[in-house]
């Protein structure tokens, strides 16, 4: 799926050896397969505890390249973390509780991997005094933003979900990691990131495999709500590219930077993609704290040289062509645990009159 290529100059400014906690997941084994496919890549060591958004299949193409070790475990192993911190140079960390519907239904796991398992892993970088600790966090520490402002990096963390405050309490870990012992950190903030191998709660994936399969696409509120989406393998480059270059203790916006998009045309869009008719737009109650728009300014991290390449219509072309290529991937997915987290989060929301 990747048609993305790095420079040669990205590739030899990384540090040689790196964990990459969290890359069984979405953007992380975007992260690895991309890094892995070209030449003189460094070593890889990704760290995953296999929760439901796990999934080895995700690291499948690069399960044979010789740069690439498996080992499954959680973040918040403190003895574990600091063994593993020894073979490399750096910690790039995906690894979270990602999902802001669950953070309303069960906050608890989030509080302990988004924060304790970054203090831990922070502690196996201060320990073996790695070159760089890279925290992947999110647009959403910013909260709701109003239009016409754009967040940037300057700006002070308004958390509104239990999601997004964890990852406020992950940053927050690496400052001061890096003011009190002078670890390294860098901090991405990046946009919502949509595109092959995401688990499909999120809106992209959810909306996509519920048309293929001719179900309802559940949208909150009026549908109005916005977002700064953006391509995954774009923002898989774009935190290499912070890696590479990055200013330790700065923190780099990675957005779209277009107008934003709002929940409605995400479904008007999977609907002209699937062939699918408009009937299966389904307004339900909306998300409580619903964050109403974010948009970023992402001027500093495009100094270092990024940019994204892909646009949304493109983006979500590819997007519907992997789901509709790819259900052998998605659909044992779409089954026990997931259909339990979808009847939880959705029946209620859907009131009396619709099905869901
Ligand atoms: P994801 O939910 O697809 O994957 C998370 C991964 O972390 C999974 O492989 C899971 O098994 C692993 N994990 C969870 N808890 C763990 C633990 N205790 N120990 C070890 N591994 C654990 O998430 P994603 O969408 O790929 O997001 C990756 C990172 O990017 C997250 O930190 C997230 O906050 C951030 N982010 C995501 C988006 C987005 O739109 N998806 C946007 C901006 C930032
Ligand atoms: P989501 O993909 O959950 O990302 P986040 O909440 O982290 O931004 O949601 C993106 C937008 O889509 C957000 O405005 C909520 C909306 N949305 C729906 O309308 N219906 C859904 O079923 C989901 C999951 C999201």
């Amino acid at each position: 799926m990747s048609g993305q290529t790095w420079s040669s100059d990205l590739v030899a400014a990384l540090p040689r050896r790196v964990l990459v906690a969290g890359g069984a997941g979405f953007i992380g084994s975007a992260f690895v397969r991309l890094l892995l496919a070209n030449p003189g890549a460094p070593q890889v060591i990704v760290l995953d505890k296999l929760t439901y958004a796990g999934n080895l299949a995700n690291l499948e193409p690069v399960a044979a390249h010789p740069g690439y070790r498996f080992v499954q475990g959680d973040i918040c192993d403190r003895a574990l973390v600091d063994r593993l911190g020894a073979d490399v140079d750096c910690i790039v960390n995906f690894a979270a509780e990602t999902h802001v519907d669950r953070s309303i239904l069960d906050p608890d796991a989030f509080i302990r991997t988004d924060v304790y398992g970054t203090f831990a892993l922070l502690e196996s970088a201060r320990l073996h005094q790695h070159q760089r600790f890279l925290q992947v966090s999110t647009d959403e520490v910013y909260g709701d933003v109003e239009a016409p402002l754009r967040s940037l990096e300057s700006d002070p963390p308004r958390p509104r979900s239990p999601y997004s405050a964890s990852k406020v309490g992950a940053e927050m870990q690496c400052l001061a990691y890096h003011a009190t012992y002078g670890v390294p950190i860098l901090i991405t903030r990046g946009s919502n990131t949509y595109g092959p191998y995401q688990y499909p709660e999120k809106i992209v994936p959810l909306f996509v495999t519920q048309a293929l399969d001719g179900l309802s696409m559940p949208v909150y509120g009026d549908g109005g709500a916005v977002r700064d989406y953006l391509y995954v393998e774009d923002h898989a480059l774009g935190i290499a590219s912070v890696l590479a270059w990055g200013v330790p203790g700065e923190a780099y916006n990675l957005g779209q930077g277009g107008e934003p998009i709002n929940g409605l045309e995400v479904a008007h869009s999977v609907l002209r993609l699937t062939g699918r008719s408009r009937e299966l737009i389904r307004h339900v109650a909306d998300r409580p704290g619903h964050d109403r728009r974010y948009a970023l300014d992402s001027t500093k991290a495009r100094s270092l040289g990024w940019a994204p390449t892909m646009d949304f219509t493109r983006g979500m072309e590819q997007t519907v062509s992997w789901y509709s290529a790819n259900r052998s991937w998605w659909e044992p997915i779409k089954s026990g645990e997931f259909l339990e987290f979808y009847r939880r989060n959705y029946r209620p929301l859907a009131g009396t009159a619709t099905s869901i």
